[in-house]
């Protein structure tokens, strides 16, 4: 199995860039930018990831974003995640960033979405890994500091596909950014969000219906709401599932628990994410590998994530035909492989 997942050729729609910085590349940038870190080794930092809630790791996750300054920062820290995409046959990736996190550091919007983009035009070249961008908002800050953040990506509209909405869930409805969607879907941009994570399941019809949002970002307390799981069926909307989060961020007790399988058994769409790979003790395939173990997916069910993957990703329909034809015929030479040995 695990061999399989390794090889199996997927997509990954749930990652925050920010979420991918690794202590020992932290300790490297934070040195040559000549930031104190309060921290003495890789060791005290991996000691400090012990959350108790989605909050308990905002805090953390912010202040670890604070020694990324210039371009080259945040073209590293992209370029060493994409190298990660290309190991675990990742083949397409989706990937959220802060601007607020920067921008209220004075750092420019520039700067960051050139390191950004940079990094993901190279890897694309050198690597064969694609990318979208998709910007999201801080819902803890208001709806006119993520007007702000809208109008500073005007000029960098061609690089960005969507928008999101992330950060402390609990007090900050989808509601409170009602207007700042609109005018973002009226500048072409994708609506995405965080929904359902710690918040209930009114806070995901309101992201639905207020927000019109195209894709879940995690989406676990659609459960407690049958007519609202009805509802994203029928609006084809998919989840982007992150396991790993959840139990660090303890929104399920146990992997075991994780309502993943339930969601599949009742017809929703999900897929599979590491969501901040670098806090939460594993990449998008370590990630497939706990979940399998965990609820004992069977290969049908792990193709159907991957598949599920590329279905909903944002991509043209085309390019994921390709993908998909590429899953598909390395699902079919697993069932040969398997036939044979039996
Ligand atoms: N920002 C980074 N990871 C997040 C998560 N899991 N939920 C909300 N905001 C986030
Ligand atoms: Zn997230």
């Amino acid at each position: 199995m695990i061999n399989f997942i390794n090889n199996l050729p997927k997509a990954e729609l749930h990652l925050h860039i920010e979420g991918t910085f690794e202590p020992e590349l932290m300790f490297e940038i934070a040195k040559r930018n000549k930031i104190e870190i309060p921290f003495q080794s890789v060791e005290e930092i991996k000691q400090a990831y012990n959350f108790d809630c989605l909050q308990d790791f905002l805090d953390i996750y912010y202040q670890g974003a604070n020694v990324l300054i210039t371009e080259q920062d945040f073209y590293d820290l992209t370029y060493s995640y994409l190298k990660k995409c290309v190991a675990q046959n990742v083949l397409h990736t989706e990937i959220m960033f802060d601007p607020q996190t920067h921008t209220k550091r004075g750092i420019s919007f520039k700067t960051v979405i050139n390191g950004i983009s940079s990094a993901c035009k190279d890897a694309k070249n050198n690597l064969g890994v694609s990318s979208l961008l998709i910007m999201s908002y801080l819902r803890h800050l208001s709806e006119k500091e993520s007007f702000k953040t809208l109008q500073q990506s005007i000029p960098f509209k061609d690089e960005i596909i969507a928008i999101g909405l992330d950060s402390s869930e609990k007090g900050n409805p989808p509601s409170k950014f009602k207007d700042v969607f609109q005018a973002s879907i009226d500048e072409g941009y994708i609506p995405l969000a965080h929904a359902g994570e710690e918040g209930n399941a009114d806070y995901i019809w309101e992201a639905i219906d207020i927000l019109k949002i195209k894709r879940i970002d995690h989406g676990n307390n659609s459960l407690q709401d049958m007519k609202l799981v009805r509802e994203i069926i029928k609006r084809d909307i998919a989840l982007t599932i992150c396991p790993l989060s959840n139990t660090a961020l303890q929104v399920v007790g146990n992997l075991k628990d994780h309502p993943l399988k339930k969601m599949m058994e009742l017809g929703l769409k999900v897929t599979i994410n590491s969501d901040d790979p670098a806090y939460f003790g594993g990449q998008v395939n370590q990630n497939y590998i706990e979940i399998q173990k965990a609820l004992n997916l069977n290969k049908e069910d792990l193709y159907q994530l991957a598949k599920n993957s590329f279905q909903y990703s944002l991509l043209d329909e085309g390019t994921k035909r390709e993908y998909i034809s590429k899953l598909d015929s390395y699902y079919k030479e697993s069932l040969i492989k398997r036939d044979f040995n039996a």
